[in-house]
C-alpha cells in the first residue's frame, strides 16, 4: 500500500491494523455517504506507548471522513473495534479542571431544572471515572454509571460511584432494566460520537427511559467544528460529528425527539440536547431555529465540506512550517496536553520527537508514556519549568484560556504558546 510506504518514512514501525468500512449512514441508514477529507494513515489517538513497546510494530489505520447528503451527518469511513480502543483507557474527566467545573455546573443545573431527588435514578453512559455522577451524588440523586474501560471503571467503583464495566447497548440496557428499573434521567456526555451502533444505543435509551424521562446528550457541535476548523477532533474514537438534523433522524426512528437545545463553548463549541419520548415535553422554539440554521449553512450539501477540507490542508501545511522553522532556529518546543486530538494534529503534520521534546500533561495515566506515532515523552505538568521551553503547542487548545491563565507568570518570562486554530498563531 502506497500510504503505508509513505508513513514508514515518518515511523518505520508502522503496520496496517484491522478496521471495517462504513457503508451506511449511522443516523439515517441511507447509503448516501460522500468522502471529503483524508488524513492518511493514523495510529490510535489514545494509543500511548510505554518504553517497552516503543520500538515494536505500531498499528495504523486509514482516517477518512464523509458526509451524508440525506441527513447531514459527518462520519468516519473506517471503524476500529471498540474493544481495541476502550478496554483500557487513559482519558480521565477529572484531569482537566475546566471540565470538572463544567460537569459540576451540568449536575446542579440539571438537578434543579428537572427537580431530581433520591427517588430518581440517573444513568450516565460512558461515565468514565465518575466525575459527573459524583456531583449528582452530592446533590442527593441516585446514580449509576456504565463504562467499557476496565481500569477506569475500577477507579470509579473505588470512589463509591457504582459503575457497570461494559459497553452500553440494547443488550446491556435490558440487563440494567431488569436490575434497576427505568431511569428518570440519562446522560451521554461526549460519548455519542464514540458509539458505532446508534440503533443499539437508541433502542437501549428508549427501553430505559421512564415515560417522563429525559436523556441529555452533549457533543461537540458539527457546525462549530466546521466554523472553527478544529479538525483534529476527527479521529478513530469520534466516529460521528453530530448536528440537530442527524440526531433527529435517528431519534425519529426510535419514536423519540429533541425538545430543547443549549449551546456551550466547551470543547470548541458543544450542544447539549434534551431528548424524550415523542410528545412528552413542549418543544422549545430553539430546536426549529437550529434545524433552520443547519439548512442555511448547507450541512447536507457538498460545498461546505469541500471548503473545509481545503482549509484543513492549509492549516496542516502552515502548522508544519511554523514548527519546523522554530526547530531549525534551535527553539525548544513542547506540547501542552497529551490529548488524542493533539496526536492527530502532530501525526497529520508529521511532527515528532525531533521537533517536540516533551508534552506536559496532568493525567497520571499518561505520564511516563510516549505519544502514538510521534513518540514524544509525556511528562507531568509540574516539570514544565525544568523543560525550559521557548514554545508550547496548545495540543489541548480547547482549554486555551485556562492554560494561559495558569501560565501567566511563565508567559511574562518569555514562554510562548502556539494555538493551531483557526490558523496557527503564536500567543
Ligand atoms: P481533552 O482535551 O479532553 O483531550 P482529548 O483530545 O484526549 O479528548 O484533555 C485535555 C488533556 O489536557 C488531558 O489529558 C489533561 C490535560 N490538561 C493539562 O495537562 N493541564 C491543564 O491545565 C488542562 C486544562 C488539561
Amino acid at each position: 500500500m502506497k500510504e503505508l510506504k509513505k508513513i514508514r518514512e515518518f515511523n518505520p514501525q508502522a503496520i496496517l491494523g484491522k478496521y471495517t468500512k462504513v457503508l451506511v449512514c449511522r443516523a439515517c441508514n441511507s447509503k448516501t455517504l460522500h468522502h471529503f477529507l483524508s488524513f492518511g494513515l493514523m495510529p490510535k489517538p489514545n494509543g500511548f506507548l510505554d518504553k517497552k513497546h516503543l520500538h515494536e510494530p505500531e498499528q495504523y489505520y486509514p482516517l477518512n471522513v464523509a458526509y451524508c447528503s440525506t441527513c447531514g451527518m459527518v462520519q468516519l469511513e473506517e471503524i476500529i473495534s471498540p474493544n481495541e480502543l476502550f478496554d483500557y483507557y487513559v482519558y480521565a474527566s477529572s484531569a482537566s479542571f475546566p471540565m470538572v467545573e463544567h460537569l459540576k455546573f451540568f449536575a446542579s443545573e440539571t438537578t434543579k431544572r428537572f427537580s431530581l431527588t433520591k427517588k430518581d435514578l440517573i444513568l450516565d453512559v460512558g461515565s468514565n471515572d465518575g466525575t459527573l455522577l459524583s456531583f449528582f451524588q452530592q446533590l442527593g440523586v441516585s446514580i449509576l454509571g456504565i463504562d467499557p474501560a476496565k481500569n477506569i471503571a475500577k477507579v470509579a467503583n473505588a470512589r463509591d460511584i457504582p459503575t457497570i464495566n461494559d459497553f452500553f447497548s440494547q443488550k446491556t440496557a435490558k440487563k440494567i432494566m431488569q436490575t434497576y428499573g427505568t431511569c428518570k434521567m440519562m446522560t451521554i456526555v461526549n460519548v455519542v460520537a464514540q458509539i458505532p451502533d446508534w440503533n443499539s444505543l437508541f433502542t437501549g435509551v428508549k427501553l430505559l427511559l421512564r415515560n417522563d424521562g429525559v436523556c441529555i446528550i452533549e457533543f461537540p457541535y458539527l457546525v462549530d467544528t466546521l466554523k472553527t476548523l478544529e479538525f483534529d477532533t476527527m479521529y478513530h474514537e469520534h466516529l460521528s460529528f453530530v448536528s440537530v438534523h442527524s440526531l433527529s433522524a435517528v431519534l425519529q426512528r426510535h419514536n423519540m425527539e429533541v425538545f430543547d437545545v443549549e449551546h456551550d463553548p466547551i470543547h470548541g463549541g458543544s450542544l447539549r440536547v434534551y431528548v424524550s419520548h415523542t410528545g412528552v415535553y413542549t418543544k422549545n422554539k430553539k430546536v426549529q431555529q437550529y434545524l433552520k440554521e443547519e439548512d442555511v449553512i448547507g450541512i447536507s450539501k457538498p460545498q461546505i465540506y469541500t471548503l473545509f477540507a481545503k482549509k484543513v490542508y492549509l492549516i496542516r501545511d502552515k502548522m508544519r512550517q511554523v514548527i519546523l522553522s522554530l526547530a531549525r532556529g534551535k527553539k525548544k518546543i513542547i506540547g501542552y496536553g497529551a490529548t488524542a486530538k493533539g496526536n492527530v494534529l502532530l501525526n497529520f503534520c508529521r511532527i515528532n520527537s525531533t521537533q517536540i521534546g516533551a508534552i506536559v500533561d496532568s493525567t497520571s495515566y499518561k505520564q511516563g508514556l510516549y505519544t502514538p506515532g510521534s513518540h514524544i515523552p509525556v511528562v507531568p505538568e509540574s516539570s514544565l519549568d525544568e523543560l525550559k521551553a521557548d514554545y508550547a503547542v496548545l495540543t489541548a487548545w480547547n482549554f486555551t484560556d485556562a492554560i494561559l491563565e495558569k501560565n501567566k507568570e511563565r508567559r511574562k518570562k518569555g514562554l510562548k504558546f502556539i494555538r493551531p486554530y483557526p490558523t496557527p498563531t503564536i500567543l
